[in-house]
C-alpha cells in the first residue's frame, strides 16, 4: 500500500538513483528499528538438502555487496541471494546503465557486475544478523579472460563457502562480455568439473556441504539447453535457476528505450523464462531442482512457474513495479495451490 503511494514519486528519479535511494530508506529505518518483520509461512520445503520458510526469494542483483541483508530479510523472503559478487572490486558500465520501460513492465539493466569485491561482501554478511538461506551468486571479473574464468570463480567459491547457503555460478549474465560462452558444452563441462571438485574438497575441510547451483539465460536454444541438462546431470549440480534476463526485445519495438543494450527483465521475459522451466523439467525429471524467474509481476505468474516444474522462484522487477506486497501474494498462490508441494 505504502509502495503504491511512494512508486510514482520514485518513477520520476533517474531508475539507479531511485534504487540506491529506496534501498538506503530501507535500511535506515531497519537500524532504527522501526521496520516491521514480516514472515510468511508454507508448507515446510526441504530443497537441496535446506529448509525453505517459503518458496518465494530475492533474485540476484538487487544486492549485490550484500550490503541490505537485514533490511531485505524483513520483507518475508523465504530465501535471499546477493551478489553477483566478482573477486576483485569493479565499477561496472558507465552510468546510465538502468532504464525503465514502464509501458511494457520492464526494466533493462547493462550494470556490468559493479560491486565491491568478494571481500567487502565478505564482511557486511559477517555484520548482518540474517539467520535464513542466503544464497551467493559469483561470477567473474570483467576484464578475466573467459578461457581463465574458472579462476575467478574458484576464487569466489573458497571465500564464500563457509558463508554461503547455497552459491550460485553465473554464467548467463548478458553484460560482461563472452560471460555467456561458458554455456557451451566443452566450456561447461570444464568449469563445472573444476568447481564440483573444489566443493568437494571444501566439503571435508569446512564439514558443511553448500550446495552449488547453475544460473541460466533464457536465449538458449534447445539443443543447448538438453546439453546444459545433461552436464547438470553429469556433475550432480544441486540447482538450477531459470533464468537471467534476455537480450531479446520481442514485441518491443515501439519503445525507443528498447534499444538500449543490456538485459531485459520484468514482463516481456515471463513466457521466455516459462518455456525454459517446463523444457527443464522435462529433461531432469525432478532429478534437479529448478529456481524459476522471470518475469513474475503477480501472484498469478508465480503459480505459473510452480506449475511449469520450479520448486522455487526469485523476483525482482517485479518488486520494482508492485512493491514488497508481491511476496506474500505470490506466497499465498503457491501455498494454496494443488500443484504445490
Ligand atoms: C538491475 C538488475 C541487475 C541484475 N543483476 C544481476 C546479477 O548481478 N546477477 C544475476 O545473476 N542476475 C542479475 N539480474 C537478473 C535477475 O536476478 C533475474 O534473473 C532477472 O531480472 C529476471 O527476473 P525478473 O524478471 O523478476 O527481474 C539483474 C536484474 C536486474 C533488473
Amino acid at each position: 500500500m505504502l509502495y503504491r503511494l511512494l512508486r510514482p514519486l520514485l518513477f520520476t528519479l533517474d531508475p539507479e538513483t531511485a534504487h540506491t535511494l529506496s534501498l538506503s530508506a530501507l535500511q535506515h529505518i531497519q537500524n532504527s528499528g522501526l521496520l516491521p518483520g514480516r514472515s510468511f509461512a508454507c508448507k515446510p520445503r526441504k530443497i537441496m538438502g535446506l529448509d525453505f520458510p517459503n518458496p518465494v526469494g530475492l533474485a540476484a542483483g538487487l544486492d549485490k555487496d550484500g550490503a541490505y541483508i537485514d533490511a531485505l530479510a524483513k520483507l518475508g523472503f523465504g530465501f535471499i541471494e546477493v551478489g553477483t559478487v566478482t573477486p576483485r572490486p569493479q565499477p561496472g558500465n558507465p552510468r546510465p546503465r538502468l532504464f525503465r520501460l514502464p509501458q511494457a513492465h520492464a526494466i533493462i539493466n547493462r550494470m556490468g557486475f559493479n560491486n565491491h569485491g568478494v571481500d567487502h561482501l565478505i564482511e557486511n554478511i559477517k555484520r548482518s544478523n540474517f539467520q535464513g538461506i542466503l544464497g551467493i551468486n559469483i561470477g567473474k571479473n570483467f576484464d578475466t579472460p573467459v578461457d581463465k574464468a574458472a579462476e575467478d570463480y574458484l576464487i569466489c567459491l573458497h571465500k564464500i563457502y563457509r558463508y554461503a547457503s547455497y552459491v550460485t555460478i553465473n554464467i548467463s549474465s548478458p553484460n560482461t562480455r563472452n560471460l555467456r560462452q561458458l554455456q557451451n558444452t566443452a566450456e561447461l563441462d570444464h568449469l563445472l568439473h573444476i568447481l564440483k571438485t573444489e566443493q568437494t574438497k571444501l566439503s571435508d575441510q569446512h564439514g558443511k556441504y553448500t550446495p552449488l547451483v547453475v544460473k541460466i539465460a533464457p536465449d538458449l536454444e534447445s539443443p543447448q539447453l538438453e546439453a546444459i541438462a545433461l552436464l547438470l546431470m553429469k556433475y550432480r549440480i544441486d540447482g538450477v535457476i531459470a533464468t537471467n534476463t534476455t537480450i531479446s526485445r520481442q514485441n518491443l519495438d515501439h519503445l525507443p528505450l528498447s534499444k538500449e543494450t543490456g538485459g531485459l527483465s520484468g514482463a516481456p521475459l515471463k513466457t521466455l523464462s516459462t518455456q525454459v522451466i517446463k523444457k527443464l523439467h522435462g529433461l531432469l525429471q525432478e532429478a534437479i531442482p529448478i529456481i524459476g524467474v522471470g518475469g513474475i509481476m503477480s501472484a498469478e505468474d508465480a503459480k505459473e512457474k510452480i506449475e511449469a516444474g520450479a520448486n522455487l522462484i526469485q523476483i525482482y522487477t517485479g518488486l520494482i513495479y508492485h512493491g514488497p506486497d508481491l511476496i506474500r501474494q505470490s506466497v499465498e498462490a503457491i501455498c494454496t495451490s494443488p500443484h504445490d508441494g
